[in-house]
């Protein structure tokens, strides 16, 4: 089953143009319709054209997606009793993922203007629900191509209305300037040099990593959906010996890679992004501030390119020698700790109720090989803030939060781990994350989502399933060789997790 053949032709270029573009509010209303579509479209066992995914719902219900974004069971419990740190830590933090950063601190290049532009889906701190990012297989530097840049937003110059000069200083034009992953954007001196850095090409092809040319070494580019990050904290909290546990317990035909990096002065198992490159959410946090946005931080001082520094387009000043641009503040905070803070307090997504037909699915689930990868039990440490790392000002995480995250039981749905997709792979290289390995996706919350996978190539769950190949190859066949009613069970069972 080859992902190019099933993706509709423009699909990359439209949606990201519409990712990038929505604001965060036009996201969330945006996503119920896909909801209604998703619930109608999991009825379908089989993987099914676009076409029939337009089709006017057939089952109207809309899946539950309430509890989604909420802070842990535990803090709430504490507010309940008075006790508002964790909260108010909870909520800052909400507030400052959702900022939107303006020039001359956002840029030189950069995808995004806020963490909440692509972590919206159906809450702050879910998925992007569109194609947010583009990496490209060449590119040794690694991260994502940059979409926009800063000496390109204000290409619209000062307006005029007969006369008079209205917004002299120039308008940003929509979305932000020209991206360079449209063909027939005119760079910007920044955009060149980020097309050179990154070997980015509008001509590059989607990689296969079956075919001949992608064999011969050819490049080509991936794309990358953003994740939901619910829950996160409790999977910050896991031991490195857990994840080395849960391997060698695992058949060998489907055993996962632990990788490990080297992250804020300690080895540590890193269970982060689509290749599994990051332990930490302070560790994601500094990157993401960088490379989505391009902000620097106390722990990611340098700019990606100084090519837009010092310089001033329409009176606008586009990037200034203030690196690092967020900076420590009286709390020993700077703003990617306030990241940090929001995606640790994160309670995972509520389980809905299971019926019958779930109920039986929970056991297909088990009986197929799902739950060998998609392994539903895990727990944190017993003192979690002795390894997660303290904030940039030296601020450890509270004895309240330590308490609610340590030896805290919960369900994920997935093993954290990499794995052989086969032909599923990315095609990117990632220090022990090979072209063709990919990190398990939780499947809990995977009913909020309007795409699955890491290009968001399918639509519902029984596609994403019929795309598993490599040490996922016979869970597929295993699913697809039950009835159309059993099938129905298992997909009913994923829908409340
Ligand atoms: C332009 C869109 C975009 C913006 C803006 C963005 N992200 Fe992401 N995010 C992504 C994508 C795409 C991924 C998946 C990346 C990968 O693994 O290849 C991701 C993944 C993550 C992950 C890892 C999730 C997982 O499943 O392991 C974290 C944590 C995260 N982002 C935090 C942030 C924070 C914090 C910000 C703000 C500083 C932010 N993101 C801004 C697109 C974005
Ligand atoms: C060998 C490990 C493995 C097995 C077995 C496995 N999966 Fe997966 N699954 C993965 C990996 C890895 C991904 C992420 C793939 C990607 O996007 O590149 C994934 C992704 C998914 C997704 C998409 C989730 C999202 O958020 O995008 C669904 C749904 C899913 N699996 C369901 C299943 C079901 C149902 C079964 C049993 C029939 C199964 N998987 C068996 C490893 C596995």
């Amino acid at each position: 089953m080859r992902s190019n053949v099933h993706r509709p032709s423009g699909f990359g270029l439209k949606v990201r143009a519409a990712a990038l573009a929505v604001s965060c509010a036009t996201v969330v209303a945006a996503s119920s319709t896909a909801q209604a579509q998703t619930t109608n479209s999991s009825a379908q066992p089989q993987a099914t054209s676009s076409a029939a995914q337009l089709q006017f719902p057939q089952n109207t219900a809309v899946t539950n997606i309430s509890g989604f974004g909420d802070p842990l069971g535990g803090i709430k419990v504490e507010a309940a009793l008075g006790i508002n740190g964790d909260l108010q830590t909870f909520a800052t933090g909400q507030l400052n993922f959702m900022e939107v950063d303006s020039l001359p601190e956002l840029g030189p290049i950069f995808n995004s203007r806020s963490c909440g532009a692509c972590h919206s889906q159906p809450a702050i701190g879910g998925s992007g629900e569109f194609i947010n990012e583009v990496r490209v297989r060449n590119n040794t530097a690694g991260g994502p191509v940059h979409i926009f840049a800063a000496d390109n937003i204000l290409r619209a110059g000062p307006q005029t209305q007969g006369s008079l000069v209205i917004f002299p200083n120039g308008l940003e034009s929509t979305p932000l300037g020209c991206q360079i992953t449209a063909p027939g954007c005119s760079q910007s001196a920044c955009q060149v040099e980020e097309a050179m850095r990154t070997t980015f090409a509008t001509t590059l092809g989607l990689c296969d990593t079956t075919s001949a040319a992608f064999a011969s070494g050819a490049n080509c580019t991936a794309e990358r959906q953003a994740t939901p990050l619910f829950g996160f904290g409790l999977v910050e909290a896991v031991a490195n010996g857990t994840f080395d546990a849960i391997a060698a317990a695992q058949p060998a035909a489907i055993r996962g890679t632990v990788k490990r990096v080297t992250e804020l002065g300690a080895t540590r198992v890193a269970r982060f992004g689509w290749k599994d490159d990051v332990a930490t959410l302070r560790g994601f946090a500094a990157d993401a501030y960088l490379n989505e946005v391009g902000v620097t931080s106390p722990d990611a001082p340098t700019e990606r390119s100084t090519c837009a520094l010092n310089q001033t387009q329409f009176g606008v000043l586009l990037d200034a020698s203030d690196d690092p641009e967020d900076t420590i503040d009286s709390n020993g905070r700077a703003d990617i700790d306030r990241f940090a803070d929001f995606q640790r307090a994160l309670a995972p997504p509520p389980q809905l109720q299971q019926n019958a037909s779930a109920q039986a699915g929970h056991t297909l689930f088990q009986n197929i090989g799902c739950a060998g990868c998609h392994v539903e039990t895990i727990t944190t440490a017993s003192n979690p803030a002795s390894f997660i790392p303290r904030t940039t000002g030296g601020v450890p995480i509270s004895n309240t939060l330590n308490t609610i995250l340590s030896s805290n039981t919960f369900h994920p749905f997935g093993d954290f781990l990499l794995h052989d997709m086969g032909s599923l792979g990315d095609g990117i290289t990632s220090g022990a994350a090979g072209p063709t390995m990919m990190r398990t996706a939780p499947l809990w919350g995977v009913r909020a989502k309007s795409r699955l996978l890491h290009d968001g190539r399918a639509e519902d769950v029984a596609e994403a399933i019929a795309f598993h190949d490599g040490q996922a190859a016979a869970a597929r066949a295993a699913f697809q060789a039950l009835s159309p009613a059993n099938q129905q069970k298992v997909l009913d069972f994923i829908n409340t997790i």
